[in-house]
C-alpha cells in the first residue's frame, strides 16, 4: 500500500532533516528531489554550457543516472544556483516527473521533499508539510553546514545566494515554490531538530493511523 508525505519549503529550512527522520520513524522510503535538479545543474556547469541552454539541460535531465546523484559536489552554492536555473525550465521539470511520481506511489510509503511536491508531483499526497524558517536562520544553518565542510564562504554570501534562489524559485512560471492550500505549516525558526521532527511526526500520525 502506498502512503505519500510531501514536504516543500524554501532553501535550508530543514526539509531534508525532517523528511529523512520521518522516513526512518515510519519505515518509509525517502527521495530528496532537489538532488535531481542539482545533478542536472552540475552536469551543465561541468560541460561549461550556459545555464540558459534549455536543450542541453534537457538532454542532461533525460540522461540522468544513479551515479550522478551520488557525487559529493552537489551540495555547494554554485551547484545550488545552477539547480535553480535549470529547475525554472519546464522541459527539464517534465523529464523528471514520472520518476518522482512513481517513487511517491511505491509500496510501503514514501517521503519526498522539494518545492512542488504537494502542488505538482503529489497533489493527492496523504500528508503535506510546508517547512520554513526565517531567512537569517536558514542562511545561518546553511553557512554552518558549508563552513563545516571546509567551504570558504561568508554568512553574507550565503544569505545573498539563498535569497536570490528563493526569489527565483517562487517567481518562476512553472511549478513555483508555494505552500499548497492543504499543507500544514511548520516554522522551524526557533525549533531544535527534535522539536521539528516531533511536530512532523504528530501531523503524519494523525493521518497514518487511519490510513
Ligand atoms: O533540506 P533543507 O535544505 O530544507 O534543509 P536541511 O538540509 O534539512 O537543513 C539545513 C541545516 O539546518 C542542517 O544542517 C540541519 O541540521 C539544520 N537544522 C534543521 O534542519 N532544523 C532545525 N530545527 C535546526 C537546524
Ligand atoms: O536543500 P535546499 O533547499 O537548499 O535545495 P534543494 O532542495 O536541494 O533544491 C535545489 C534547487 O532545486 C531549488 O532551489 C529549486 O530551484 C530546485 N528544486 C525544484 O525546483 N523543485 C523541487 N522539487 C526540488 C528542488
Amino acid at each position: 500500500m502506498s502512503f505519500t508525505v510531501a514536504i516543500d519549503g524554501p532553501a535550508a529550512a530543514g526539509k531534508g532533516t525532517v523528511a529523512r527522520a520521518l522516513a526512518d520513524h515510519f519505515g518509509f522510503a525517502y527521495l530528496d528531489t532537489g538532488l535531481l535538479y542539482r545533478a542536472v545543474g552540475r552536469k551543465v556547469l561541468d560541460a561549461k554550457q550556459p545555464l540558459t541552454d534549455t536543450a542541453f539541460a534537457l538532454k542532461m535531465a533525460q540522461e540522468l543516472g544513479e551515479s550522478d546523484l551520488l557525487r559529493d559536489d552537489l551540495r555547494n552554492m554554485e551547484t545550488a544556483t545552477a539547480a535553480s536555473a535549470v529547475a525554472a525550465m519546464g522541459d527539464v521539470r517534465k523529464a523528471l516527473v514520472s520518476f518522482q511520481k512513481s517513487f511517491a506511489k511505491r509500496d510501503g510509503g514514501a517521503v519526498l521533499d522539494g518545492r512542488d511536491i504537494g502542488t505538482v508531483i503529489c497533489p493527492d499526497a496523504d500528508v503535506k508539510l510546508f517547512v520554513t524558517a526565517s531567512e537569517e536562520v536558514r542562511a545561518e544553518r546553511r553557512y554552518k553546514e558549508l563552513s563545516a565542510k571546509g567551504d570558504d564562504t561568508s554568512f553574507e554570501a550565503v544569505l545573498a545566494a539563498l535569497k536570490a534562489r528563493d526569489a527565483q524559485d517562487a517567481k518562476r512560471d512553472v511549478a513555483p515554490m508555494v505552500q499548497a492550500d492543504d499543507a500544514v505549516l511548520i516554522d522551524t525558526s526557533t525549533m531544535s531538530i527534535s522539536d521539528a521532527l516531533a511536530a512532523a511526526v504528530d501531523v503524519v500520525s494523525k493521518t497514518y493511523k487511519s490510513a
